[in-house]
This record gives C-alpha cells, sequence and structure tokens, in this order.
C-alpha cells in the first residue's frame, strides 16, 4: 500500500470560452478530443464558440451542431451563436437555444467580425435584454462594447480581459453600476511576452501576451474579474509552424493544475477558484446544475506540465515545462466516473446539450 492521499472534492468546472472546432477544423480538434481534452482538466461543461467553419449564425448550423454534441461529446455543451451582419432578428429568434451571442469586434480567427455601426446597433436591440452579449474586444473596442451595452441596457460578457488599462475600464465601468461580467484566461495569467519570445508561434494568440505589468494588473484586480476561461483555440503544430501561423492556444487541460498551484502558493483561495470557474459562469450564462457530478484532485501531486499524454488532438500545449501542483484523478458526470487516472471512461454521447429543445409531443 502506498501513503495514502488527501483528496479534494471540486464541483465540475465550467469553461465559458472554448473552440471545439468541428464542424471544419477536425484536423485540429472535434467534439470527442475537445472535450476528452475538458474532462482531463476537470472541466465537465464547456461553451463553444461560433467561429467554426461553416459559422453558427443561423438555426440550421445551430441545430447541426446540437446533434453532433449529441453523437459525439463526453461532456455537456452550449453553444454561442455569431454575429454577422445581417443576422440580428435570426440570432435573437434562437436566445433560448444558445448560451449567448458572440460579437467579433477585432480580426481573429475566422470570419466572424463586426465593424458597421449599423449592423452593431441591429445586434444590440434584437438580442434580448436577459441573454448575455460575449465579445471578443481589445483596448479601445472594449469601450465601444460598455458604451452600446450600457445605451441599450443589454448583459456584456467581455471576454478574455488582458491589459492593465482594460481590468481598470472593467472597475471604472462596474463601479458605475454598469451590468457587465469579465473572464481572463490562465494565458493571460500565467504567461507574458517573455514567454511569447521563447515559444514563437506557439505562444501567440489573441489577444497576444501582455507585459510582466499587464499580468500582475491582472492579478492585483482579480476581485473585479468574474470567471476564468480558457479561449481553448487549439491549432496544428504543422499549422504553427507554417508560413501564416493561426492565433490561438489550447487551455483545456491545463487550467486546473495551473490554478491549483496558485493556490497552493497562497496566491488565490480554493473558494475563490470554484466560484471563477464554476459558480460565476453558471450564474452568468444561466446553465443548468449538473448533478451528481465532481472532481477529485490529488492537491499535492507534483509534476511537469507537457505536451505527453494530452487529450487535444493538438497534441502540445504552451504551459510545457511548468511545474504545477494539483492533478486531476477523476471525474464523475452525473455519477459515472467519467475519467480516471489519464483515461476517459465513458463512451461518445454522454454529454448533454444546454438550451437543447425538447421535442413536443
Ligand atoms: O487566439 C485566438 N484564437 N483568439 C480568438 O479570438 C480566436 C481563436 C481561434 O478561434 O483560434
Ligand atoms: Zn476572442
Ligand atoms: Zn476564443
Amino acid at each position: 500500500m502506498g501513503a495514502s492521499v488527501a483528496i479534494l472534492r471540486l464541483p465540475g468546472l465550467i469553461d465559458a470560452h472554448v473552440h471545439l472546432r468541428e464542424p471544419g477544423g477536425e484536423a485540429k480538434e472535434d467534439m470527442t478530443s475537445g472535450s476528452a481534452a475538458a474532462l482531463a482538466g476537470g472541466v465537465t461543461l464547456v461553451l463553444d464558440m461560433p467561429n467554426t467553419t461553416p459559422p453558427v449564425v443561423d438555426g440550421a448550423m445551430l441545430a447541426r451542431k446540437q446533434r453532433l454534441a449529441r453523437q459525439k461529446a463526453l461532456c455537456d455543451i452550449g453553444f454561442y451563436l455569431g454575429a454577422t451582419g445581417s443576422n440580428a432578428d435570426e440570432a435573437a429568434s434562437l436566445a433560448g437555444q444558445a448560451v449567448g451571442l458572440k460579437i467579433y469586434l477585432d480580426q481573429t480567427y475566422g470570419p466572424l467580425r463586426i465593424q458597421d455601426l449599423a449592423a452593431l446597433l441591429a445586434h444590440f436591440r434584437a438580442w434580448p435584454a436577459t441573454r448575455p452579449i460575449a465579445v471578443h474586444a481589445e483596448g479601445l473596442m472594449m469601450a465601444v462594447a460598455i458604451g452600446l451595452a450600457r445605451s441599450f441596457g443589454r448583459r456584456l460578457h467581455l471576454c478574455h480581459v488582458s491589459r492593465a488599462a482594460e481590468i481598470a475600464l472593467i472597475r471604472a465601468a462596474k463601479e458605475s453600476g454598469a451590468a457587465l461580467t469579465c473572464e481572463v484566461t490562465p494565458h493571460h495569467l500565467f504567461l507574458s511576452q517573455a514567454d511569447a519570445r521563447r515559444l514563437g508561434p506557439y505562444g501567440s494568440m489573441r489577444p497576444p501576451l501582455a507585459t510582466a505589468a499587464d499580468v500582475a494588473a491582472l492579478w492585483a484586480n482579480l476581485e473585479a474579474v468574474d470567471c476564468i476561461a480558457t479561449d481553448h483555440a487549439p491549432h496544428t503544430r504543422a499549422e504553427k509552424e507554417g508560413d501564416s501561423p493561426p492565433p490561438g492556444v489550447p487551455g483545456l487541460e491545463t487550467m486546473l493544475p495551473l490554478l491549483l498551484t496558485a493556490v497552493a502558493e497562497g496566491r488565490l483561495t480554493l473558494e475563490r477558484l470554484v466560484a471563477l470557474t464554476c459558480i460565476a459562469p453558471r450564474r452568468i450564462f444561466g446553465l443548468p446544475d449538473q448533478p451528481d457530478t465532481w472532481v477529485e484532485v490529488d492537491p499535492d501531486a507534483r509534476y511537469t506540465l507537457s505536451d505527453e499524454g494530452l487529450h487535444t488532438r493538438c497534441g502540445w500545449t504552451p504551459f510545457a515545462g511548468m511545474r504545477v501542483q494539483g492533478r486531476v484523478r477523476r471525474v464523475i458526470l452525473r455519477g459515472q466516473t467519467a475519467f480516471e487516472d489519464g483515461q476517459v471512461r465513458v463512451r461518445p454521447g454522454v454529454g448533454q446539450v444546454v438550451g437543447l429543445r425538447t421535442r413536443q409531443c
């Protein structure tokens, strides 16, 4: 018998920002490989972004994604709808089946970007005030998004806040009563421009890694942050090493070990970790409870993050080489062992789709 380990039980994590890539990007990831990576990271519910090929911008594509998830997912999934220059009314009519509307205000990866004020107004007018509008809005665009949300009385969720000036703006907006929430990614909390130089294309994403002072500002203002979400954005090694590497890094499998390490170092309490990765995203996106669902971690396990043994199809992590403390041992989803000691234990199809319209009889 080995020494007994004190196992810590956490609720299943909710990652409000992932790119599972299916359909159209299956060489990078699909619903099964991406949800396996989620389970390996202690994540039992992911919210999937609409910038697939084709993008999720109408009822037919949303239904196709829901069908794929029901067949292939190993954890629960909710879907965002993507905003285009012409789909404001259709998107709003589908709000009950989506976790939110996603608006890209900057150029990132894929075709979804809105640069036209009239189109933005149409979305902020049509989208129901009860559901969040999530934005990719960097720097000045963040101020634009906050202004629009205030003008139309809409709920705004700011994705991947990464700069000192952005978190300062968010503090000020919240203090003046704005109905907004925000997320930060593990890569913007644990990596900086110094790592970007070392990582080359494997450290490139939108928003890009920031200065050490920006990273310090995120940590210093963590009470103004609502949730931590990975922006899991896998791309193949061949793409990353090609002529125009696409932006994005995977993150599902490394978020919890990194955050548990911060807890071990006294930079975060366990209670706050649970609030940031489960309670807040559930509240913001109105997500259902997952009964009999939890994660067992060994909080004392010390190891080095590595590209070996990852479940994401892309097969690499920008955190390789980092020493962490805290390992996912087992994930229970609705009473079933879904993941244990590095292996997925359930079949594709056990994941449920959030907001799925149930068949009327
Ligand atoms: O780095 C990024 N990658 N940022 C985004 O906004 C999109 C994402 C992707 O889909 O690859
Ligand atoms: Zn983004
Ligand atoms: Zn993203």
